[in-house]
């Protein structure tokens, strides 16, 4: 089993989490030898010679082989993941709104310097649904992949939907417990979704369709009297997230919207925090990934798979991924070493 070296960047709560879990198990054979962050000064809680505010100290230390990059700076997590891979390291992310933006170059990037990019725990939190969507049979045709990506927006539909909260009494809510920032607009305009849906759609369909792409509509018009109405319908309203495959001609549709669910559907019993989605495809029909879609463990766990993973050489293949360029991802399977 490959030895890691992690140099990891970033040290908030996930990071922090990340590095208690790699501490407690040695036996994972993972360790970090270096963190950077923006003030080296400031008391952690892990020991002060880890820790610096010089990017080169992990991308110029050849015995770092893997950054584990968490900083939410999608500018400087641009430089240092190109820089990484230029060092032949391994990359690990969180951040949907750099993959998003920069997807095919990275993707290309990586493949050119015969890395691995994983980035598990940009989409859904702890649930694999990247992974998942790498595992349906090559010529298995996904039909759409919809639902709940984002907490946030979810844990405020719920409080409007079951406490007939306003929509500012449930955000100062979510703000309270710790989902929502404190400017919250990537989320509840939906640009957080669009990321997201943007990522999955190029797993599920191998096309690429840009954030900025995606019908965007988020909930902050949302009223107490859409809910009632909604109840009055057997319904409720949930931010869903959407990328759907027309057949016939390939064109694929992305969307994100507030969306009344019958509360017949699985998708209406997702609630709070927690993240749900469908996948249909013409073998496997219809199947639902569900768990915890922001937080710190839910995070940190999807990070520490990626770890694991790079154990064993993984890499998305991409199967369905045409660049007319090089042509790289369709031809490639998975490898595992
Ligand atoms: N702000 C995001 C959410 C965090 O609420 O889903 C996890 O991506």
């Amino acid at each position: 089993m490959k030895k890691l070296n992690i140099g990891l960047f970033g040290f908030g709560v996930v990071g922090e989490g990340i590095y208690k879990v790699l501490e407690e198990k040695p036996q994972l054979n993972a360790v970090i030898k270096k963190i950077v962050i923006k003030d080296p000064n400031k008391p952690r809680n892990a020991p002060q010679d880890l820790f610096s505010s010089n990017p080169d100290d992990i991308l110029e230390d050849d015995d770092i082989n893997v950054v584990v990059e968490l900083i939410s700076d999608a500018d400087a997590a641009y430089t240092i993941i190109k820089k990484s891979f230029g060092k032949q390291k391994h990359v690990v992310s969180a951040n949907k709104k750099l993959i998003a933006d920069h997807h095919q170059e990275l993707l290309e990037l990586q493949h050119a310097n015969n890395v691995s990019f994983l980035y598990e725990a940009s989409v859904c939190g702890s649930v694999p649904i990247i992974r998942n969507l790498e595992e349906y049979f090559d010529n298995d045709l996904l039909n759409y992949v919809s639902g709940i990506v984002n907490g946030t927006t979810n844990y405020i539909l719920t409080k409007m939907a079951n406490e007939n909260q306003s929509y500012q009494d449930a955000l100062s809510s979510a703000q309270e417990s710790g989902f929502a920032e404190a400017d919250p607009t990537a989320d509840v305009e939906g640009f957080d979704a669009a990321s997201k849906i943007s990522i999955v759609t190029l797993h599920a369909f191998g096309k690429k369709i840009k954030a900025e792409e995606v019908i965007r509509k988020g909930i902050t018009s949302l009223q107490v009297e859409d809910f009632k109405y909604a109840q009055e319908k057997g319904a409720t309203i949930k931010l869903i997230a959407k990328s759907q495959i027309d057949i016939k001609t390939g064109e694929i549709t992305s969307t994100v919207l507030p969306t009344f669910v019958s509360l017949h559907k699985t998708i209406a019993l997702v609630n709070n925090e927690y993240n749900g989605v469908l996948i249909g495809s013409s073998l496997a029909d219809e199947q639902f990934l569900y768990g915890k879609g922001a937080g710190r463990f839910p995070t940190a766990s999807a990070v520490l798979s990626d770890i694991s993973a790079l154990k064993y050489d993984y890499k998305y293949a991409i199967r369905k991924y045409e660049n007319t360029q090089s042509g790289v991802f369709n031809q490639s399977g998975k490898i595992r070493v």
